[in-house]
């Protein structure tokens, strides 16, 4: 019988002095059933994590991507150690900043220079200045999130706080839409294109192509947020896998398994702007105890096998979600979708229920059965068909109830806790 008697306490301390009680929206409680879910974790072991009350869960959340080997992987362990025992950040650098850089110049596909930081979105933001100064221009085309900093998130639902003239200057155009973007294109002078290069099931057939060939005939530079793509579908990311070299490409998240670091990669002539009066300079971007995890974490990539793995277990997962739409006949509540190694379920509201009722009963029932789970999953290494089959047997339960939800028309006697409350929702009618 699962407890979370510590989680909760800890939770009610931590409210009084942080808000939302996390540091980042998505690990907040509100995004699990209230009262019924984990928020604080001891430990992990590969692909398993330990919460305070010494509940157990098979983690498909990887810590919101970074975790691309698994927690506490010895020969990880064993690097960083090894640099702690001698510095962390240094008045000097390590000299692993430079084999660090010279390891992402050969396997990134656009990578020619590279510049450290500690966040995905310090990695775009510093792509968008160094495009900017390097066209002279200041308008932003963008598709997909790109992090907190005023020139994306201000484009976004969630502009408060940003001033209006900084969110003029950068659009939103849809993934997958040339005619869309070359319309954005003709009527602005532009900067940069900036697109997570693979969203949801992935390009189509030509699409990243075309979108360098208009970025460039409208002399406009290519940027790839490979935040969540670079690492985890590919060792040399979504450029990789489509065959497709931007100008700049912006890496963060899986690059270190868990360690905080960040970098912008890209052309010679654009990335030396920094040479020359282009600020991309932060205290820790040479923190040497990220680079010895990042250079320990990409040898584990770097093996033979390690996307197929993934791939397979990702297919797996994947192809069982589909079948058990069907099973339930869930078709207009539930749907698949995702690359292999991020992919999962969404969910539409049904009768009167909103799609945040039918994902609460999905939440509830994951975790119930050792889940720990959003919507969309994150796989690692350690992740094996073991755990592919505990996920979806827990999923098919899930599905089992969210039908007797739909047939009923409502929670009564099915969700035990309070609902999923997203900090940002879609609107609920
Ligand atoms: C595609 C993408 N780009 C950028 C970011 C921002 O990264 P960070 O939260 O590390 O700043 C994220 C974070 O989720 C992301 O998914």
């Amino acid at each position: 019988m699962q407890s979370f008697t510590k989680s909760q306490e800890l939770l009610k301390r931590e409210l009084q002095v942080s808000p939302l009680a996390a540091q980042t929206f998505s690990k907040s409680y509100r995004y699990f059933c209230q009262g019924i879910a984990p928020s604080y974790m001891d430990h992990g072991e590969g692909c398993y994590i330990y919460d305070v009350d010494g509940n157990k869960f098979i983690d498909y959340m990887c810590a919101l991507g970074p975790i691309t080997v698994g927690y506490n992987e010895p020969s990880i362990n064993e690097a960083v150690i090894k640099q702690v025992n001698k510095f962390a950040s240094g008045s000097l650098q390590s000299e692993l900043e430079v084999e660090l850089a010279e390891k992402l110049c050969q396997i990134v596909p656009c990578a020619e220079m590279v510049r450290f930081v500690k966040n995905g979105g310090d990695a775009t933001t510093a792509a968008i200045r160094l495009a900017r100064a390097y066209t002279g221009r200041d308008m932003v085309l963008m598709s997909g999130y790109h992090g907190m900093h005023d020139w994306s998130i201000g484009a976004s639902e969630n502009h408060k706080g940003v001033p209006e003239a900084v969110r003029k200057l950068t659009m939103n155009f849809t993934y997958n839409d040339l005619n869309d973007l070359e319309d954005k294109l003709k009527q602005h002078e532009v900067a940069a294109v900036i697109l997570e290069p693979i969203q949801s099931n992935g390009p189509q057939e030509g699409f990243l192509q075309g979108v360098k060939e208009l970025a460039h005939k409208y002399g406009a530079l290519l940027v790839f947020d490979e935040v969540v793509s670079g690492f985890r579908y590919a060792l040399g990311g979504g450029s990789e896998l489509c065959g497709v070299v931007p100008d700049m490409a912006a890496f963060g998240k899986g690059m270190a398994n868990g360690y905080p670091i960040s970098a912008v990669a890209g052309r010679k002539e654009i990335l030396q702007q920094i040479e020359h009066g282009v600020f991309v300079s932060t205290t820790f971007g040479g923190d040497s105890i990220s680079m010895a995890a990042a250079l320990a974490t990409i040898k584990i990539l770097e093996q033979p096998g390690f996307y197929e793995h993934i791939t397979k277990i990702g297919t797996m997962q994947r192809d069982g979600i589909a079948e058990l739409i069907k099973k339930y006949d869930l078709g207009d509540v539930l749907s698949v979708s995702g690359m292999p190694a991020h992919a999962g379920v969404s969910f539409e509201g049904h009768g009167s229920l909103n799609y945040l009722d039918i994902q609460s009963v999905y939440s509830q029932t994951m975790i119930e059965n050792g889940i720990l789970v959003f919507a969309i999953y994150n796989l690692n290494k350690s992740h094996t068909e073991k755990e592919a089959k505990a996920y979806i047997e827990a999923t098919d339960k899930a599905f089992a109830l969210i039908k007797e939800a739909v047939e009923k028309d409502s929670l009564e006697g099915i969700l035990r806790g309070g609902r999923v409350d997203p900090v940002f929702k879609r609107n609920i009618k």
